[in-house]
């Protein structure tokens, strides 16, 4: 069975960190998928500005047109799945490349808000299935003991493309050119992202489970620069199970349902500890602590977007080294305290409130990029047998986007009806009961291989050393 450590003990250093380059412009490519992801929820922050004066919109159309996406994303999430296994991984990329395009051309001709409304829910799609297809993609074309970290590049593309519309935004509203721009250059990395993914392979294991063998043994040998024999009989002794039984109620079945549970709570946990509240809201939330103007409240926000990237960055050297539990739970602490800080803040109204505010919220960024934002999706993508691997981690994003929806929103109702410290309180006793799950149930995962990571649920959640 798979061994953590075997690519290094059998390849020549040379020649494996040539493979290993290849493995990464590989992850790049696909991760684009992931910057179009931040891009596109991003973008609505700024732009909403001069939506709302084009289409005359009042504040629940506001909210509609900022949450129309995740509707969107919410079916991509479902849809995924079928597609992925039935297509094939590269092709399903491919295919959203184009969505991606075109909705981004497209919106920018809206000629009136139901249009745009739609326009939004189509490039949803996009967003909600490159979600889960790009961290499949990535952690099966990926080695055991470099997969946590390449799957993590996918969290830095999704950062790096809300700081990127942050900025963007800004952009074309000093150059006075409202939003149609703000959306059509999406298009950019969207065309990139087709033209990248027509020279990158199929996964090994998606040839494998339609049973083209050769296919899959060229591409092992090709990038990812392990033993093909070994690596074949891993991948055939996982498939000898998936022909046996598959499908959505097999997310149910025993040896499953405990990994279910897993990429669920995940799931719901980085959405309920209220990541999105400061991603879409954090100008109002400057606002409300007591920034003056409109442009330093948006400039704080755009530090918040750096600070997101730059923790992410650091994420990816600590995933498979200090491992996803220990981030998790020390994330989770101090998402914890810095919530507690920002309602405590709300609640007194202190002297600096502005800069206690910017340091707290830097602090609580910093602490989700370091744990929830990026191991929820290495683990959603690794977690899952390969006979449910595709299903399970879309069912997962599913739920992450349902979780993203609800809390968008209900924030502002939510300050309206208890307040803007209560609200953050509530948003850390989530981060409290997300410790608590963390600690129980998660597993750690580094450095295990997929196969291993399957025994460990089927073992009743113990490690089969000898797998
Ligand atoms: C979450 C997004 C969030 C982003 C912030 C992602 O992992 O799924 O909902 O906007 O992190 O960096």
């Amino acid at each position: 069975m798979a061994l953590q450590g075997r690519d290094s003990a059998q390849s020549a250093p040379a020649t494996r960190s040539r493979r290993s380059l290849s493995v990464y412009f590989i992850a790049a490519i696909a991760s684009l998928g992931g910057l179009l992801f931040g891009y596109d929820t991003g973008v609505i922050s700024g732009a909403l500005l001069f939506l709302k004066q084009t289409f005359a919109l009042n504040s629940t159309q506001q909210e509609i047109a900022t949450s129309a996406v995740l509707v969107g994303a919410i079916i991509g999430a479902i849809s995924a799945g079928r597609i992925n296994d039935a297509i094939g991984r590269k092709k399903t990329l491919l295919l959203l490349a184009v969505i991606f395009t075109l909705g981004a051309i497209v919106t920018a001709f809206s000629p009136n808000f139901i249009f745009f409304l739609v326009c939004r829910i189509v490039v949803g799609l996009g967003i909600g299935a490159a979600a889960s297809v790009v961290p499949i993609y990535i952690s099966e074309v990926a080695p055991a003991r470099l997969r946590g970290s390449l799957v993590t590049f996918n969290q830095l593309a999704i950062t790096v493309g809300i700081a990127v519309s942050y900025w963007v935004d800004l952009a074309f509203a000093h150059a006075g050119m409202s939003w149609p721009p703000m959306f059509a250059a999406a298009a950019i990395p969207s065309v990139l992202l087709f033209l990248g993914m027509l020279i990158c392979p199929e996964t090994p294991r998606w040839f494998a489970s339609k049973g083209r063998w050769d296919e899959a043994r060229q591409v092992i040998e090709h990038i990812k620069g392990t033993d093909p024999d070994r690596e074949i009989a891993d991948i055939r002794a996982s498939l000898r199970e998936e022909r046996q039984q598959a499908g959505f109620k097999e997310l149910f079945s025993p040896g499953v349902r405990a990994a279910l549970i897993v990429g669920v709570g995940l799931a719901v946990f980085q959405q309920f500890v209220g990541i999105n509240t400061v991603i879409y809201y954090a100008p109002t939330i400057f606002q409300q602590a007591g920034f003056a103007s409109a442009s330093a409240a948006i400039f704080a926000t755009s530090v918040v977007g750096i600070v997101n990237v730059l923790a992410t960055i650091v994420a990816i050297f600590l995933v498979d080294r200090v491992g996803r539990r220990v981030m998790l739970l020390s994330g989770s602490v101090i998402m914890f305290l810095a919530l507690v800080a920002i309602g405590y803040i709300f609640a007194t109204h202190p002297k600096h409130v502005g800069g206690l505010t910017l340091t707290s919220l830097i602090v609580y960024i910093a602490a989700f990029a370091l744990s929830f934002g990026p191991v929820f999706w290495v683990m959603s993508a690794e977690i899952f047998p390969t006979r449910v691997r595709a299903t399970g981690a879309s069912f997962s994003s599913f739920s992450n986007w349902v979780a993203n929806f609800l809390v968008s929103l209900t924030f502002l109702s939510l300050i309206g009806a208890i307040g803007e410290a209560f609200t953050f309180w509530l948003f850390a006793v989530m981060a409290l009961l997300a410790l608590l799950f963390c600690w129980r149930l998660v597993p750690e995962t580094k450095g295990r291989s997929l196969e291993q990571i399957e025994h460990y649920w089927e073992n009743g959640r113990h490690w089969d050393e000898a797998a």
